[in-house]
């Protein structure tokens, strides 16, 4: 098995390149059927969904698709300290619009709750939730995932757009902490 060492800690492969691909074309298609015609605007959480919605959004096959970026601050070393910030906001007109927020990983979920809670506040028609990696032992919060790629156990990944303190970010696989 494929190994990494990021500062202190050791990770092992988990999800090969070939796997999360088929996730992403998985999921590309089946937005396509649901949000033909709605003229959606897709919105990327900064940092860690970068390379899940720049893959996402080349394998959607809908010309008349938006997307933009937003970027929050609530994770920092290895829990979740469940404080959302938000520090680039939106110049979109949101009022009347079909939103899907794309996620790297859903833990909590309480970063995309508080994303909802403030698209739903500017006027969104619908607000649709999109995650490559779902832990569902870890999900707190009160919130549908419309689409979600692969379901993880509850382990600290990186890889695929996922950091340990900003590194691991530009890995191609995703691996896990090996304990
Ligand atoms: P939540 O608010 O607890 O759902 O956390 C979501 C955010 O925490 C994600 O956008 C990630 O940036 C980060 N996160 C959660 N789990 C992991 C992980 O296993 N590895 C790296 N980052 C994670
Ligand atoms: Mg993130």
């Amino acid at each position: 098995m494929k190994r990494i060492k990021l500062w202190d800690k050791e990770f092992e492969i988990s999800l090969p390149f070939e796997e999360i691909q088929l996730a992403v074309r998985n999921m590309a298609v089946k937005m396509k059927s649901d949000l033909e015609g709605k003229e959606p605007l897709f919105i990327c959480i900064l940092n860690g969904a970068f390379i899940f919605a720049s893959d996402l959004m080349r394998e959607l096959e809908l010309p008349d698709a938006e997307i933009t970026f937003l970027k929050i601050a609530s994770y920092s070393g290895m829990s979740s300290n469940g404080v959302s910030k938000e520090l680039i906001g939106l110049n979109e007109t949101i009022s009347g619009r079909t939103v899907v927020i794309l996620e790297d990983i859903i833990d909590s979920g309480q970063t995309v709750a508080g994303v909802i809670e403030q698209i739903l506040k500017k006027g969104a028609k619908e607000v649709k939730v999109a995650t490559l990696l779902f832990k569902p032992g870890a999900l707190k919060a009160d919130i549908v995932i419309d689409y979600f790629g692969i379901i993880i156990q509850n382990d600290f990944v990186v890889g695929y757009g996922l950091d340990y303190n900003r590194r691991g970010r530009n890995l191609k696989d995703i691996y896990t902490l090996v304990n």
